[in-house]
């Protein structure tokens, strides 16, 4: 009992003192060579980009899974707490073998136009989807970037990219999706040497927008995702504490709870927080609409600000808006 409060209060104290560390300077991260030597080379083209997995490959993987070991049987009445049941992992490896359909599982992922390109030597992958604007409605396009988490990949973003690139009669601008899978997730080459991390990530996130052209943008993401972009709004806009216009979707299933007392301290521009009623960790995948709508509504606000800012404060009105986030 003594033991647990005095971790609680250490644990309190920490903290707090983690709270008020706002005034420290922005770091500056260097744009660090991650790749192998090879790449020094590498030119900055934006390449397209097609999955096409040799059929040899596939043949090679359906044989090992074919000549499998037999699997030692899950102890009596434990469920999973000792581990993966290979009772069910059994089930698992015989639907990849005989149901996953490769071909078509492909054609899925090859729906939306991706492309690769080099940064800090490494070919980062990515979707990037423009909307289709009708001609007789004047919209905004907005730039938005999205990013997938642990143990995920761009996988999750198959059904919220075309909500978010679908103009709504009830908006006046529509999203151009940036979604890139994180280095060594998916078809984006992995570091050869150790430090990479979400801080880092965003160096490289924050140079493919400049070299897409965006020097403003949106952002929004899960997990990984999430401190990726809150490391982009925070390093790369003027200062700290972060000011960005940020909103926070609560998903009732999310496994990593932050009350909304702790993200106000975090997020200082908070400006929306919405308790979504179905959804998780995954909440892209899980409750695409919900996502989308939230987003919608999200940067419907911080537009709306910004216009208000800029008819209010003319002299003012060249000055960049800093880069919202989301998580
Ligand atoms: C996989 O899907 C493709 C495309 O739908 C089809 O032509 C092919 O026959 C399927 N393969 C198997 C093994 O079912
Ligand atoms: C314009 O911005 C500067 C610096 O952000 C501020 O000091 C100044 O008061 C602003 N001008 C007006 C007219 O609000």
């Amino acid at each position: 009992m003594w033991k647990t409060t005095t971790v609680l209060l250490v644990l309190a104290i920490g903290i707090a003192i983690l709270l008020n560390q706002d005034d420290r300077d922005v770091p500056n991260l260097p744009e660090t060579f991650w790749g192998p030597e090879r790449n020094r080379e590498a030119s900055e083209e934006i390449r397209s980009f097609v999955i096409e997995v040799p059929k040899s490959v596939i043949d090679d993987l359906k044989d090992r899974l074919a000549k499998k070991k037999e699997l030692v049987p899950p102890l009596e009445n434990t469920a999973w707490t000792y581990g993966t049941s290979t009772t069910y992992l059994e089930n698992v490896l015989e639907h990849w073998r005989t149901k996953y359909n490769w071909t078509e599982r492909q054609a899925l992922l090859n729906k939306y136009p991706q492309y690769v390109t080099n940064i800090q030597g490494l070919d980062i992958h990515f979707y990037h989807v423009k909307p289709h604007v009708p001609s007789d409605r004047n919209l905004k396009v907005v730039p938005l970037l999205i990013v997938h988490g642990w143990p995920g990949s761009v996988v999750e973003f198959q059904k919220i990219i075309p909500m978010l690139t679908t103009p709504r009669p009830d908006r006046d601008f529509v999203f151009e999706v940036i979604a890139p899978s994180l280095p060594g997730y998916g078809f984006s080459q992995a570091a050869v040497r150790p430090g990479l991390g979400p801080a880092e990530m965003s160096v490289i996130f924050k140079n493919l927008m400049l070299r897409l052209g965006f020097n403003k943008f949106y952002v929004q993401g899960g997990d990984w995702g999430s401190l990726i972009v809150t490391h982009i709004s925070s390093l790369f806009s003027d200062k700290l504490p972060v000011n960005v216009p940020s909103a926070c979707a609560a998903f009732p299933h999310e496994i990593l709870y932050h009350s909304e007392v702790l993200l106000r301290y975090k997020y200082t521009n908070l400006i929306q927080h919405n308790h979504l009623p179905r959804g998780g960790h995954f909440a892209a995948m899980e409750e695409p609409s919900l996502l989308a709508n939230d987003i919608f509504e999200f940067v419907s606000k911080t537009e709306d600000i910004r216009k208000k800012a800029e008819n209010k404060d003319i002299p003012n009105r060249t000055e960049k808006v800093k880069e919202p986030s989301k998580t």
